[in-house]
């Protein structure tokens, strides 16, 4: 288990990588690619997001925030709640956000690179203990710290595949293991204890996105970054 600071081509070499940013940009992206979208673009600057954009006028949409908040001139911001069908069949979606697109750009060099919330968490597992190799689980956190969203769904993973393949982990991966037990009874209540993202984002009006980030399994797909594009694997 690492975070997107500790990073580098070294960890990451011959592994596959797991990108966590449960608030809210990996559930966006599970979000968009479950009601169809044709595929997620991530970016880590605006300027880079808008380039693209232009490249691709027809079928795209800009996506994404800043402090939380919609990036002025996009289309929608980080809201997951904003990826329903009407809006993302069949979309490219160009997406930036402050560290979740950031963090997936900074695991590029992984072998394989998927894409995991609470609401695809199994179905990351169950690709996990399929292809049964040395993984390295990324959360991507707030400004470089540790966010307990990230870690909760990291602990949850780590729960799902324990017993199903042989695993040697770190001790910060065996702990948010035991997190996630204590507390996968009342993800709500905890994280409102323990979560200053999860805060920030209630206070400025985002409850609704809270309850639907903190659902578990809603989808069974399983989300891969592939030379600058996220897509479902094998039909999945
Ligand atoms: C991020 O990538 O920093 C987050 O997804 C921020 C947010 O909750 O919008």
């Amino acid at each position: 288990l690492a975070s997107v600071k500790d990073v580098n081509e070294k960890i990451i070499l011959n592994k596959n990588v797991v990108v966590i940013d449960v608030l809210r940009a990996t559930s966006v992206i599970v979000t968009a690619l479950a009601n169809r979208a044709r595929q997620i673009m991530p970016f880590e600057s605006i300027e880079e997001a808008k380039e693209h954009y232009k490249a691709n006028e027809l079928l795209a949409i800009l996506c994404g925030e800043r402090s939380a908040k919609i990036v002025e001139g996009f289309h929608f911001g980080n809201s997951p709640l904003d990826f329903i069908e009407d809006n993302v069949s069949n979309k490219i979606i160009i997406q930036t956000t402050s560290n979740g697109t950031r963090t997936i750009k900074a695991c590029e060099k992984g072998r394989r690179i998927y894409i995991a919330a609470l609401i695809n968490a199994k179905a990351i597992a169950d690709q996990l203990i399929k292809d049964n190799m040395g993984t390295v689980i990324v959360c991507s956190g707030t400004n470089d710290q540790y966010s307990m969203d990230d870690a909760i769904c990291a602990g949850m993973i780590v729960s799902l595949i324990e017993n199903k393949v042989k695993i040697s982990m770190n001790d910060l991966g065996w702990a948010v293991k035991e997190i996630y037990e204590h507390n996968k009874g009342d993800l709500y209540s905890f994280l409102a204890k323990t979560c200053s993202h999860f805060n920030l984002l209630k206070q400025n009006g985002f409850e609704e996105d809270l309850h639907y980030c903190l659902q578990t399994n809603i989808y069974d797909i399983v989300p891969v970054y592939h030379e600058g594009n996220i897509r479902i694997i094998d039909g999945k």
